[in-house]
């Protein structure tokens, strides 16, 4: 009969050099192929801004930005990030910066988080939206926030601060983001 340590050895995943960056820093990881980006920011990063909720692309919590799009972290497989630029919750406010990023901004002043465990992921999701549309309606706003679920708001509060960020944002506060200070592609 095998050792556990023989067995674990037989059934763990083979791993896979990756680089990316990550809020702007450049990684190096050596990932097991059957990792998940969630797992690989939350257990191997320490990045614990992206939540984990149902891991099966329910809920939203774990919203990040893959190449300036809005994804959910417990859907993409690690590897597949490999030469990508990923931002998270952390990555809004400059470390140690006086001011939080306008969208964090916006929702305090509007109430739009209560418990606060699905910010994260609707924080990230307004901010892929307004990287494509400075101006978007109500719907635009909805159907950006379709896969982020909260229990607490009722929606009302966040939809009010997205709006407000809308207006308040400048190119300034996007551009590390990718895109031109003369407007968004
Ligand atoms: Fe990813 Fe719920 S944890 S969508
Ligand atoms: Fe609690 Fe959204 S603030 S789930």
């Amino acid at each position: 009969m095998s050792s556990v340590t023989e067995q674990s050895k037989l059934t763990a995943a083979p791993s896979i050099k990756i680089e990316f960056r990550l809020n702007g820093i450049p990684q190096k990881r050596d990932v097991p192929v059957n990792w998940t980006l969630l797992r690989l920011l939350r257990d191997d990063l320490g990045f614990l801004g992206t939540k984990c909720g149902c891991e099966i692309g329910e809920c939203g919590a774990c919203t990040v930005l893959f190449d300036r799009r809005a994804v959910n972290a417990c859907l993409v497989l690690a590897p597949q990030i490999d030469g990508a630029e990923i931002w998270t919750i952390e990555g809004l406010a400059e470390p140690g910066a006086a001011r939080l990023h306008p969208i964090q901004e916006a929702f305090i002043k509007y109430g739009a988080v209560h418990c606060g465990f699905c910010t994260p992921g609707v924080v990230m999701s307004v901010l892929a939206l307004l990287l494509e549309n400075k101006n978007p309606d109500e719907e635009e706003i909805k159907s950006a926030l379709a896969g982020n679920l909260c229990r607490c708001t009722g929606y009302k509060q966040i939809i009010d601060a997205v709006k407000s960020a809308a207006e308040s944002i400048g190119a300034e506060d996007l551009v590390k983001f990718g895109v031109n200070a003369g407007g968004r592609k």
